[in-house]
């Protein structure tokens, strides 16, 4: 695979990013692309990119708020955005298919989480269906059993990871 790199998102990445998600998650859980403008422009500094050679293959990003769970409401309006909140979300993480399975997801965590410690946060957390426990498990989150979200009418986990300080 072409190296790819990890960068902070730019306000002209707003379409490939709108189209990641659009491939990436069924449409009743797709953001918009007017609710991607409004989250890069109120919370860049926890919204990174993955990239090849000028292409955008994925991204992850992710609001801060006191709240030890992320809640619904979180995901409709960057008003709940609360920068000096203790905890970092993960509303998605998602790589296009061709550049999956190769590790581009696990570097986005990794620099995800330090952000996260950069940002002086004490927990990352987020919500993912069943079938990506496991796979949060590896970053070394804690399941804290089924959540209350309901977005798109689905079953969601509650997972949290503990930053080190
Ligand atoms: C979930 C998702 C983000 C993972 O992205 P990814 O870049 O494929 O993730 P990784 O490459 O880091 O890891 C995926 C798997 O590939 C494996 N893998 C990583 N590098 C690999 C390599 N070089 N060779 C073979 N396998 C590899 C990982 O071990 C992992 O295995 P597992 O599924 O058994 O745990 C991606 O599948 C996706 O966008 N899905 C749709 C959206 C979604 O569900 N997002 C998550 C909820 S917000």
């Amino acid at each position: 695979m072409q190296e790819f790199t990890v960068r902070g998102v730019r306000q002209d990445d707003l379409e490939s990013i709108a189209e990641i998600e659009a491939v990436c998650f069924p449409a009743e859980e797709a953001a918009s692309r007017d609710s991607f403008k409004q989250r890069i422009a109120a919370f860049p500094e926890s919204f990174l990119v993955a990239e090849v050679g000028g292409k955008l293959i994925g991204y992850i990003n992710g609001c801060a708020t006191d709240s030890p769970v992320i809640y619904d409401e979180l995901f409709y309006s960057t008003t709940h955005h609360n920068q000096a909140g203790e905890n970092l979300t993960v509303f998605g993480l998602a790589v296009i298919p061709e550049f999956q399975k190769q590790g581009v997801a696990s570097q986005l965590m990794k620099h995800f989480v330090q952000t996260a410690k950069k940002l002086g946060k004490r927990n990352i957390i987020l919500t993912c269906k069943e079938r990506l426990i496991r796979y949060y498990e590896c970053f070394g989150y804690v399941n804290n059993g089924i959540s209350k979200s309901t977005h798109g009418g689905t079953q969601w986990f509650d997972m949290t990871l503990a930053l080190d300080k």
